[in-house]
């Protein structure tokens, strides 16, 4: 019996395996005739290359194998497993299946597709902690430069860089891990060896603002420290700064749940907060990420725009609200008042939700920049736009918040939002009144902004401008309507 050995490289690559697979299933090699070599293997059976067959064999099959989208799928997870067992495995569920199995997949306790489901689970969970634990640090003397540092228990980097392309569009950033990087210059992903740990930067000024939040959203009423351990695997801790944290939460839970009983109700707090980024108090903390996640922004200092601002302005509104309406950054009013939308733009927007029969309270509004961005001109402060270095410090916030209102909608007004929601590249003006799906299913459009339309001077192109704002928010009605 003839034996050909076969490499898949890089060894995650569908593509390659799937033209080893077609090739060797075309001249009826069978799974026991291959050697799947991993790294720098030789065969050890002097086995010659797949790829010499078509040079010696003198017969090929030439009907092609057809398999269903679902054995791509698991055959496309499953390769990013290191398990080396996962390329024999493949192949023989391709050769059953090519001969007379079609309804392999759908026998569930067949070995070898149970096998595949559990490497295919391995491989998604793996992803999963991979977009949840990465934490990128700055890169001293660049600006807007990250990297992180990230050991993945699978081949998986090349299938999880691009949900950080699209969630870190406008950031330069990189992810080392032993066996693989990736880096993102804000147009395309570029893909290298392994590096160490040592090539990425240790501990960053933000986090200790990461903390403060962290510190803040940690419910000690909801502490389950069994679930803890599973969703956050102690392993993964060296990759997160707030776990320095946990251990001293987890010993003082049981303390500040009964504080938290005996607390008797606060007055509001009227006073505009402090631009410092201390600790509350562990006592103080309520449990209420959104207000934790406001009481953390009202200290930042991510980019410079908080300083000559008089205060953050954070989105208000229903923490369960089905629509999320997200503009540029506060005016002048709304940097005097603290709320969104309070000023000339507002009052426009609140002109067209009326006409529209949307009720303003039931919305949640915010911004993409939540400082107000001005120059002085004698005594008055005029706008001036967000630059995107403003628009990506500001992004956790935005998104801390659309993680905690989980919108089913989300509408953006203006260039900036949208920059913020859709990353650089959208453009507004072609894509205005278009829905588009986010990574977690959330859907979201773009519209013009009503400082926009106010600045089409008097008259009918103003009116103009007007009506396709409104136009374009008549979306968020059809969509009620469509359930
Ligand atoms: N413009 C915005 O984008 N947001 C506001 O809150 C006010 C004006």
């Amino acid at each position: 019996m003839a034996r050909w050995s076969v490499r898949i490289d890089p060894p995650w690559s569908l593509d390659a395996w799937r033209d080893a697979a077609r090739l060797a299933l075309r001249h009826a090699v069978s799974p026991e005739q291959l050697d799947w070599l991993h790294g720098e293997e030789v065969s050890l059976l002097d086995a010659p290359p797949l790829q010499a067959i078509e040079a010696v064999a003198d017969t090929a099959h030439d009907a092609p194998t057809y398999v269903s989208k679902a054995f791509v799928e698991l055959a496309a997870t499953c390769l990013c497993h290191r398990d080396p067992q996962r390329l024999p495995l493949l192949y023989r569920m391709l050769w059953r299946i090519a001969h007379g199995e079609r309804g392999l997949l759908a026998t569930p306790t067949d070995p070898d597709v149970l096998r595949a489901t559990a490497l295919s689970q391995a491989v998604r969970r793996d992803t999963h902690k991979m977009k949840a634990f990465v934490r990128f640090r700055e890169v001293p003397g660049e600006q807007d430069a990250f990297i992180a540092w990230f050991e993945p228990d699978h081949h998986i980097v090349d299938r999880v860089a691009p949900f950080f392309a699209r969630r870190f569009t406008g950031m330069r950033w990189a992810i080392l891990t032993p066996s693989r990087s990736v880096r993102w210059d804000g147009h395309a992903l570029t893909f290298g060896p392994g590096q160490t740990q040592a090539d990425a930067p240790t501990e960053d000024a933000r986090e200790e603002l990461w903390r403060t939040y962290y510190a803040n959203i940690f419910n000690p009423a909801r502490l389950n420290t069994r679930m803890m351990q599973q969703e956050m695997p102690t392993r993964y801790w060296k990759h997160l700064p707030e776990a320095t944290l946990l251990p001293q939460l987890v010993r003082d839970a049981g303390d500040r749940v009964q504080e938290m009983h005996d607390r008797t109700a606060q007055p509001p707090q009227r006073r505009i907060p402090e631009r410092s980024i201390a600790l509350r108090s562990p006592a103080t903390a309520n449990g209420d990420d959104l207000d934790a996640l406001r009481t953390a922004a009202a200290g930042c200092h991510r980019c410079p725009l908080w300083e000559p601002a008089t205060q953050t302005v954070f989105g208000e509104g229903p923490q369960n609200a089905r629509i999320m309406l997200v503009g540029e950054q506060p005016g002048d009013a709304e940097d005097l008042s603290g709320h969104p939308f309070v000023g000339p733009a507002g009052q426009l927007l609140d002109r067209a939700l009326r006409e529209l029969g949307i009720d303003r309270s039931t919305l949640y509004l915010t911004n993409a920049v939540k400082h107000f961005r001005f120059e002085r001109r004698g005594k008055r402060r005029i706008h001036s736009t967000p630059q995107i270095t403003h628009i990506n410090a500001c992004r956790p916030w935005l998104m801390g918040e659309i993680e905690n209102v989980r919108p089913q909608v989300i509408v953006c007004l203006g260039a900036s939002a949208a920059t913020a929601v859709f990353g650089a590249g959208f453009t507004l003006m072609a894509n205005r009144g278009r829905w588009h799906s986010l990574e977690d299913g959330t859907r979201a459009f773009a519209t013009v902004h009503p400082a926009w339309v106010l600045r089409q001077g008097e008259g009918e192109a103003r009116e103009e401008a007007y009506r396709g704002l409104v136009e374009d928010l008549r979306r968020l009605v059809e969509a009620r309507r469509d359930g």
